[in-house]
């Protein structure tokens, strides 16, 4: 067993909040680095909850995720030559590419950095390499997006450690494709958009179908977002994903024989779908009712928030988990006693599962003066219904990714 306190190793989360001693902690490892400390630059992109929207983003629909103050910083010394290396705080773990030869996935954490280099090369943007630490207080498998947020950071980091030269959309977008043309995972653009156009007191509207956004704000002092970790890591499904999103194709495909103006669920209405229910297999009507209700959820919610009715709003957080536990499928009994236990808790406005699904974190909304309940509630049944040990944390809402020294 390795003695921490021969070795002491500087919090990797606290790291991702310190750029001062993410820049020393880069010092301390690269010799050059610490010749030159003050070209040392630091950029953070943040990870996302998902207020409600889930699994709309590639039907063309509607999402409502908030940015958060948890992310991943990269500290790095940008180089004249080609090279990028980097190293993570957490494990010391050490890994590069070089920028003209960036080569095939290899299946390890390296690969989005080097998709975002691929991707980057793709629209023609000039790159560096550079020598860099990274830090991220992002818990583990927790569902809120450490993938977007290295992306996002990659792209700064491969920029010299300012914003790439594109507009914020082609940014997110560019993000997007490192995942899906170079990583593999059929995403769609939420997570990226959200990492990228974070804004803090914000949640961000964006019609997925014609990329029109807007901030609205979340305003209200008196009301905390609160994600509960279900201490079960979300595996990355992306067959179970990849699964959701062939059923929504072949709802489309079905209903557009009746309907030619359909090409995304974002065109079906409740009527069309009762239209074409007897026709469509029993899963796929299912998956499709979930994405047609659940964008109109996410307009109704909107109005809602700026409506200041939070009631409203909490019903439909607790109609989105029901949707996605009875219709989508993409829930599991973890979730389900996560979302039950706060439902029980006065002062718990709404609480929903939030992310791809298959583990990972609740949303909830909630009282400020209600939090501590919340924790209690959750660290005392949670554990005895599941065996797991839970996560109870706030969340705030934050700006996007950026350099911050
Ligand atoms: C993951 C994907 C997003 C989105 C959500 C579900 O987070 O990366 O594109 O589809 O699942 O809403």
């Amino acid at each position: 067993m390795p003695d921490p306190a021969a070795h002491p190793v500087p919090d990797p989360a606290a790291l991702a909040r310190d750029p001062g001693a993410l820049a020393d902690a880069l010092a301390a490892i690269s010799p050059r680095a610490a010749a030159q400390r003050d070209a040392i630059r630091v950029v953070h992109a943040p990870g996302r909850v998902n207020l409600i929207g889930e699994h709309t983003d590639y039907n063309e629909g509607f999402v409502l995720p908030v940015a958060i103050d948890l992310g991943i910083a990269i500290a790095l010394l940008p180089m004249d030559d080609r090279r990028v290396e980097l190293t993570l705080a957490a494990t010391g773990e050490t890994a590069g590419f070089d920028l003209d030869a960036i080569g095939p996935k290899r299946g390890a954490w390296i690969d989005y950095i080097a998709g975002t280099a691929w991707a980057l090369a793709e629209r023609g943007v000039p790159m560096q390499g550079f020598r860099g630490v990274l830090a991220s207080d992002l818990p583990q498998g927790s569902g809120l997006s450490s993938s977007a947020a290295l992306e996002l950071a990659s792209a700064f980091a491969l920029s010299g450690g300012e914003a790439p030269p594109l507009d914020t959309m082609t940014l997110a977008r560019m993000a997007q494709r490192a995942e899906n043309g170079y990583v593999g995972v059929n995403c769609g653009l939420m997570d990226q958009f959200a990492s990228a156009f974070g804004e803090a007191g914000h949640a961000l509207l964006l019609d997925c179908r014609t990329l029109d956004h807007r901030a609205i704000p979340l305003a209200d002092p008196d009301v905390a977002l609160v994600a509960c970790h279900s201490g079960s890591p979300r595996k990355l499904e992306s067959s179970a994903y990849n699964e959701r999103r062939s059923q929504c194709e072949a709802a489309v495909a079905e209903i557009a024989r009746t309907e030619p103006g359909v090409t995304f669920l974002r065109d079906v209405t409740p009527a069309m779908l009762d239209g074409a229910r007897p026709r469509l297999d029993p899963v796929v009507a299912a998956r499709a009712e979930h994405i047609v209700h659940e964008n109109v959820r996410v307009l109704e919610a909107v109005a809602a928030l700026e409506a200041g009715d939070l009631a409203t709003v909490g019903r439909l957080f607790y109609a989105s988990h029901d949707s996605m536990r009875d219709l989508f499928a993409i829930t599991s009994p973890e979730m389900d006693a996560l979302v039950e236990i706060a439902a029980g808790v006065p002062g718990v406005i709404g609480a929903r599962l939030t992310g791809g699904g298959f583990g990972g974190c609740t949303i909830n909304l909630v009282r400020r003066d209600a939090v501590p309940a919340l924790r209690e509630a959750i660290m005392r049944d949670y554990p005895a219904r599941t065996g797991l040990t839970p996560r109870v944390f706030e969340v705030t809402p934050s700006p996007g990714a950026r350099r911050i020294a």
